[in-house]
């Protein structure tokens, strides 16, 4: 017997459709990226080879007395090791340290699925001193060129670094930005990215594509890396970005390693936060990082903004329960990125506009890459503008205690400074 159509049954058939029109535009993008995640099978353009590339190096330890390097070549590669002298290149007092080995994978690279990742880290070194250094195999003689790198002082003296926001596309223009940045600002001790390093995290190509385009640069001044939502597949572990980077372990306890970490540079106390888990979570030991420190100038850095930049893009948590511990302790900064337009606020304390840089907390929201978001005005913001790739110079002096922070474009045009004077 053929089913009857009934009014009934048209309008139930009817309100499905159009329910299910509604639910697929409002989780259309995340069914694209799930689909685009788990089913492309992809080509790498730069391959892993017997010679050690992606040179990187990061802190996992004091900044004084240790330098983490990580480098990745192809897996007939078994043994990594580091040669390191103090001063320049040369075969004498060579001390060689023995790196670990880890599988990086990503098995839909069809050309180039399996990595060798190594990670070595120099221990015992003297503060304030230069280091050349080369990584390789031993065996094969296969030796990157000679580079160098600088501990950070024992005791504090002025010194710059650099922050960027989210690079995530447009790699090939971050990369000229890169290059611009190191050759205008050659002193920068390190390069502090706010997340989103790249667009999709779990894509190994991508990561290729970023150490690529950054090539003579994180080899000689570390990466202080912050994890965005683009550097992994939401609801899964960042395990190319941890198996990429090695970083401090003294996060909160309870809480995933390396996500949340902290380190003193000289006079500056430098806490990351994980702004993709819970706020609340990285609350006692955020405060504990604040109040034991006794830096002058404190510095936090995290992906998703407490003062919106981009409309529609509220991050309350982030605001009210970090933003009143920045309070309490005095941050002089928080260095965010997320909202693909560039801000920063006036010094804010308790979410209003405090009367100067001595009572509130800057808070910077910029973009490195090419990706850019529609801006509104907003009544906390005193330097904002979209559409523009820039990079972000710290300068730290003393006496008086100075901090001098300035907004690049690519052409190295100005886009935006102040002055905080302790
Ligand atoms: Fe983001």
């Amino acid at each position: 017997m053929k089913p009857r159509i009934t009014r009934r049954r048209a309008l139930i058939a009817f309100f499905g459709i159009v329910a299910l029109y509604f639910a697929f535009r409002e989780f259309k993008g995340d069914v694209i990226d799930w689909y685009a995640h788990s089913h492309f099978v992809r080509t790498a353009a730069y391959v892993a080879s017997d010679s050690p590339d992606q040179i990187c190096l990061t802190w996992s330890d004091d900044p004084r007395t240790t330098q983490t390097i990580q480098w990745r070549t192809a897996t007939s590669v078994m043994e990594g090791s580091v040669e390191y002298r103090e001063g320049g290149p040369g075969e004498d007092n060579l001390l060689k340290a023995k790196a670990d080995r880890k599988v990086v994978e990503d098995v839909l690279l069809q050309n180039d699925p399996l990595n060798h990742r190594f990670t070595a880290v120099l221990r015992d070194l003297k503060p304030d001193t230069t280091y050349a250094y080369r990584v390789g195999n031993a065996a094969q003689n296969t030796w990157s060129e000679w580079a160098e790198f600088k501990t950070a002082p024992e005791a504090p003296r002025p010194f710059s670094f650099t922050y960027l926001g989210d690079p995530q596309k447009g790699l090939d223009s971050w990369g000229r930005l890169m290059q611009a940045a190191q050759e205008q600002y050659s002193s920068t001790a390190f390069y502090l990215i706010a997340g989103d390093l790249i667009n999709d995290g779990g894509w190994r190509n991508e990561w290729d594509h970023f150490f690529r385009v950054s090539r003579g640069i994180f080899d000689r001044r570390p990466l202080v890396p912050v994890l965005g939502n683009h550097d992994y597949s939401y609801d899964e572990v960042p395990q190319l970005y941890l198996d990429l980077f090695s970083l401090p372990l003294n996060g909160p306890a309870d809480f995933p390693p390396e996500r949340a970490y902290s380190f003193t540079y000289s006079n500056a106390l430098f806490v990351v936060l994980d702004s993709n888990l819970p706020v609340e979570d990285q609350a006692p030991w955020l405060e504990e990082q604040l109040s034991e420190s006794t830096a002058t100038w404190k510095f936090a850095a995290y992906h998703h903004p407490a003062f919106p930049s981009a409309p529609h893009r509220r991050n309350v948590d982030v605001r009210d329960i970090w933003g009143a511990i920045f309070d309490k302790y005095h941050v002089d900064m928080a260095l965010q990125g997320h909202d693909h337009a560039y801000l920063r606020t006036y010094p804010m304390r308790g979410g209003e506009r405090a009367a100067s840089a001595k009572e509130g907390t800057y808070y910077v929201v910029s973009v490195s890459g090419t990706k850019f978001y529609d801006q509104e005005p907003h009544d906390y913001a005193e330097v904002a503008f979209p559409d523009v790739m820039t990079y972000q110079t710290i300068d730290i002096g003393m006496n008086p205690d100075t901090l001098t922070y300035r907004a690049y474009d690519m052409e190295g045009k100005l886009r935006d400074e102040v002055v905080i004077t302790k």
